[in-house]
């Protein structure tokens, strides 16, 4: 089998924070079209991970490398949160962080921002090209919201929507800045069990649909089992296994490091 063109690469990646090592020399990588997923006990260095690529801290050590489809690799390191999103990565977050007063439509939309030509002059002027763009903004973002099944909330505040919903706007989010990697951190936590069946069959149709490569945290081990196809395993800062979830379920280290927890895939 041809292997699949890669989007991420990921190479020693360390983290210290002070005496602590949240990350020890990780690699990891995940292919184009691929859902891959991140697990691991609490406080194993997964959302550490996340802020590595996307910005948030400047790794200790290691390289990260991005290959966005059709389009020159990009080194990671030392860019800029806002300059990584430009370059196609977009995350939600673990502790969800949406414009809570702002409608479910505006949350889209100043997410889109990013993509974007008529800045503030364009605002300030309101010329017939910025007119247009921001109705074609609008446009965008409704569709999102209907991929997402937020189409009837729109006009609702962001506060008003139930938890599961407002993991999926988050998601809609993420999806307004058109990624080809989307990084989920832990998008089912809070979820009941019919949401987070929704986003299972939700997160799948991204990637088909839109063709967005997706790296997932989760701690729901059945949906993480269902949907991707290629697990890596975190503990203590370490990659203590990786593959598909068969071996991955299989694999001692990571029996071990579940101890008492079970895989009921
Ligand atoms: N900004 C920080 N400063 C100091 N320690 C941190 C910081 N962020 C995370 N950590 C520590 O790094 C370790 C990994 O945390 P985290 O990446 O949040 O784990 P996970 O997402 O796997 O639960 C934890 O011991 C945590 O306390
Ligand atoms: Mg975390």
């Amino acid at each position: 089998m041809k292997k699949m063109q890669q989007v991420l690469d990921v190479r020693q990646l360390t983290m210290d924070f002070g005496g602590l090592r949240a990350l020890d020399s990780i690699d990891l990588t995940v292919s184009q079209g691929e859902i891959a997923a991140l697990i691991g006990p609490n406080g194993a260095g997964k959302t550490t991970f996340f802020n590595c690529i996307t910005g948030v801290y400047e790794p200790t050590g290691g390289t990260m490398s991005a290959h966005p489809p059709g389009k020159a690799p990009v080194v990671l390191n030392r860019l800029k949160p806002n300059v990584i999103t430009e370059h196609g990565l977009a995350r939600t977050f673990q502790n969800i962080r949406l414009f809570q007063n702002m409608t479910v439509l505006e949350n889209v939309m100043v997410a889109r921002h990013c993509r974007t030509r008529s800045g503030i002059f364009g605002a300030v002027l309101r010329d017939a090209g910025t007119r247009r763009e921001e109705q074609e903004m609008v446009d965008f973002s409704y569709r999102l919201l209907e991929d997402v099944g937020l189409e009837k909330h729109v006009n609702d505040l962001a506060r008003e929507l139930p938890y599961g919903a407002q993991r999926r706007l988050e998601i809609a989010r993420a999806l307004a800045t058109e990624p080809f990697l989307l990084l989920l951190d832990e998008p089912a936590a809070g979820m009941n069990p019919r949401e987070t069946r929704e986003l299972d069959a939700l997160i799948t149709r991204i990637r088909d649909e839109k063709g967005v490569s997706i790296l997932l945290i989760e701690h729901d081990m059945k949906l993480v089992m269902s949907i991707s196809q290629s697990i890596f395993v975190m503990d203590y800062g370490r990659l203590i296994a990786q593959g598909s979830p068969r071996e991955v379920a299989e694999n001692p280290n990571v029996i071990k490091a579940y101890l008492g927890e079970t895989f009921d895939a």
